[in-house]
């Protein structure tokens, strides 16, 4: 069982998204276990106060460290025995690789920031590591963190109907995926191509292969150095790239 602590604001943007689908089937299995702490049950004046005006002026409102270091300590001890993991669109990108990692773990916390800013001694004495989901701003930390749960969740053994599923994906493989078809064969048209109507089970895999791989070399070229290519493969991607280089230079 895989134990995610999530400490927010708004505990209600998760609470659907954990009934629903995988993450729900999941929880449901017992595979996951998700706890939501409100850091607002954490503030102990009278107004239960999360944030205060920025030091040295400036606008938005900074997340108090005293009201976030309680959630975290009283549920988890000083210090937490698990990850805790500060999402800000400073943190380093969240990847496949990341997913897996954390999922191979018995648990972490997360912790949502809001896009203002959270104190620096949250970052720099609670979170152990910070994560960001790419380079746009939400704001808060919560969508990301749903991200997180979602992409780890969907890892965990049993989660998916067949087990094959997670690591045929998109990036698990350092590839995009290749293109999928379903019935019927032609619709207003347009033709599911042969080969996947063949039968034929090397074909087929061939071809899925070499569209990912196509596929890949024309829309994220970037992942292409970090996959894992035989040499045929790399053979077959410097021919691809000859030729669009012929094609365009006439
Ligand atoms: Cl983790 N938080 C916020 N607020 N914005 C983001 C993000 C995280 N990742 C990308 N944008």
């Amino acid at each position: 069982m895989l134990t995610i602590d999530i400490f927010t604001l708004f505990p209600g943007i998760f609470e659907p998204a954990l009934r629903e689908s995988i993450l729900g089937r999941a929880i449901a299995r017992g595979l996951l276990s998700v706890n939501l702490h409100n850091i607002r049950d954490s503030a102990t004046d009278k107004h239960q106060v999360t944030d205060d005006a920025p030091y040295g002026g400036g606008g938005g409102m900074v997340m108090k460290p005293e009201p976030i270091f309680a959630a975290v300590e009283s549920a988890l001890g000083a210090p937490p025995a698990v990850p805790v993991i500060l999402l800000t669109p400073q943190g380093i990108p969240f990847t496949q690789e990341k997913a897996w990692s954390l999922a191979e773990g018995s648990g972490f916390a997360l912790l949502c920031g809001r896009y203002e800013g959270v104190d620096e001694r949250v970052r720099e004495h609670l979170a152990t590591e910070e994560l960001s989901i790419g380079d746009y701003v939400l704001s808060g930390g919560e969508l990301a963190a749903l991200v997180v749960v979602e992409a780890v969740a969907r890892l965990l053994p049993g989660a998916l109907g067949d087990e094959e599923g997670a690591r045929d994906d998109s990036h698990s493989s350092g590839l995009l995926e290749y293109p999928h078809y379903t019935r019927p064969p032609e619709f207003r048209g347009w033709k599911a191509p042969d080969v996947l109507l063949s039968g034929n089970h090397a074909q087929v895999r061939r071809w899925r292969r070499e569209q990912a791989l196509r596929r890949t070399l024309l829309r994220r070229p970037d992942l292409l150095s970090r996959a894992d290519l035989s040499d045929e493969e790399k053979r077959l991607i410097l021919e691809w790239k000859r030729q669009a280089a012929n094609s365009g230079n006439k």
